[in-house]
């Protein structure tokens, strides 16, 4: 099957955290969202409005310095990586990497994940457009394909 792309405008933060909290409820065990996008570029603000949607948490620390932050409180549980610090995709393994099958899984800088990034995944690109975001979301797997039908 094909796999479109879908692209949307978001002119301010506002609009982005808004469409983490509407991809909230759509996830299932075992998802995996790739968050790509330069310095900057609103990939925590994505998973800011993701992780209060799904796991009613108001305050998300960037896991810049910890790689990775969990939250239990919802539905599933939520691992929020930023892998900017990797030094070594080996070192993924204590950071919980194999440990997430049944949640959900949030990756700042995931080509740092080199091979260990899973191939069935939901890309963000998040770009720089004026004073606001382009977001395109690209489907790798028919479980995204289907469910971003109609977005
Ligand atoms: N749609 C938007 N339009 C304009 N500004 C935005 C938008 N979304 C987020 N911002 C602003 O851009 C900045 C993005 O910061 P954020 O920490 O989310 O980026 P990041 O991609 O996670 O960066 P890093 O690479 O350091 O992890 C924040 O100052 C936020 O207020
Ligand atoms: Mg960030």
């Amino acid at each position: 099957m094909q796999q479109m792309a879908v692209i949307l405008d978001c002119p301010d933060e506002t609009s982005l955290r808004a469409l983490g909290a509407r991809l909230a409820q759509m996830l299932r065990a075992g998802d995996a969202i790739a968050l790509q996008g330069g310095l900057g570029a609103g990939k925590t603000t994505f998973a800011r409005g993701l992780i209060e949607a799904y796991a009613g948490i108001g305050e998300v620390p960037s896991p810049t310095y910890t790689l990775v932050q969990t939250y239990d409180s919802g539905p599933l549980p939520v691992w929020h990586y930023d892998l900017y610090r990797l030094e070594d995709a080996a070192d993924l393994t204590e950071l919980g990497w194999d440990e997430t099958a049944d949640g959900i899984v949030l990756v700042e800088w995931p080509e740092r994940a080199g091979t260990r990034l899973p191939k069935w995944r939901l890309d963000v690109t998040i770009d720089f457009q004026g004073e606001g975001r382009r977001v395109t979301l690209e489907p790798h797997g028919e479980g995204w394909q289907t469910r971003l039908h109609g977005f």
